[in-house]
């Protein structure tokens, strides 16, 4: 029997039944060898987020990324993988206008990435698009709170649902995840209060970003807590490392190296 078989696969339902017995890790990854480091680390899930289209494209938002792009970017991951579920975002534009383009998007992903699982942003106002994609068999996580792809409608980065009829409207959304068959959810920059009061209200398992210890798990993405992005410093934002500092001065020293006749030396020549 190959190692690869000997390993337990984290799936969906691992997820739902580690709520109230273990935390849930999740980082994101969107290339073979990140993936599979992440994977090695340990980490229960992985997400393919888009927000590949800031940290691995240079975009200001996670507007511009397609699908197709997405999909390369998942595939990537899954051939680095091999405990972790892996999640993928259904990126801005191919599920909001209809449930069958939902429906087909998530397909296209499931199908031609390998990946486990999709996450799509928003509330009730996406149901019959949630509830197309888990009918056919594809496991949905939620995302709640700061959303991204509706950053022009928001206007800015600044935490989510501080005022009460927002904060019910929330509560409300991830109810309806819930019931209509979503496996997990992501809330991201809210009151860490509100994300226990949710938490504590539904039976899936909430996955926090700049959402407080209470929820069942935490996600980063991977660039951030690797340092390797400098500019982007909110107050949630734990570093691990400091990537950028370290691959500045690495990429220095090698231009040194060569510009001095340094490198190669007699033994890294044939
Ligand atoms: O795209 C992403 O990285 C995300 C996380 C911030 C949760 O959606």
């Amino acid at each position: 029997m190959s190692i690869n078989k000997e390993i337990k696969r984290i799936t969906t339902e691992t997820i739902r039944n580690m709520k109230g017995k273990e935390k849930i890790s999740m980082l994101t990854s969107y290339d073979f060898t990140i993936a599979q480091m992440v994977d090695a680390g340990g980490v229960d899930a992985i997400l393919v987020g888009d927000s590949a289209s800031n940290v691995m494209a240079g975009h200001e938002t996670t507007l511009p990324i397609t699908l197709d792009q997405m999909i390369y970017h998942a595939q990537s991951v899954v051939r680095g993988v091999s405990k972790a579920l892996v999640v993928v975002d259904l990126p801005f534009g191919c599920y909001q206008s209809d449930p069958q383009r939902a429906l087909d998007s998530a397909i296209r992903i499931m199908k031609e990435s390998g990946a486990h699982a999709v996450k799509l942003e928003g509330g009730i106002e996406i149901e019959k698009s949630v509830k197309r994609i888990v009918k056919a068999g594809i496991p949905v996580m939620g995302h709640l709170g700061l959303t991204p792809q509706s950053i022009y409608q928001f206007g800015t980065y600044k935490v989510r649902a501080k005022e009460e009829a927002e904060a019910e409207k929330l509560i409300e959304d991830a109810k309806f995840l819930e019931e209509a068959g979503a496996f997990s959810v992501v809330m991201e920059k809210i009151p860490a209060a509100l994300a226990k009061k949710v938490t504590e209200s539904i039976s899936i398992p909430t996955i926090g970003i700049g959402a407080g210890p209470h929820c069942d798990g935490q996600v980063l993405v991977v660039h951030d807590m690797l340092g390797m992005t400098h500019e982007f410093s909110p107050k949630f934002l734990r570093r691990y490392l400091n990537l950028y500092d370290e691959i500045t001065s690495a990429v220095q020293n090698y231009v040194k190296d060569v510009k001095s006749v340094d490198f190669p030396n007699e033994n890294e020549q044939y």
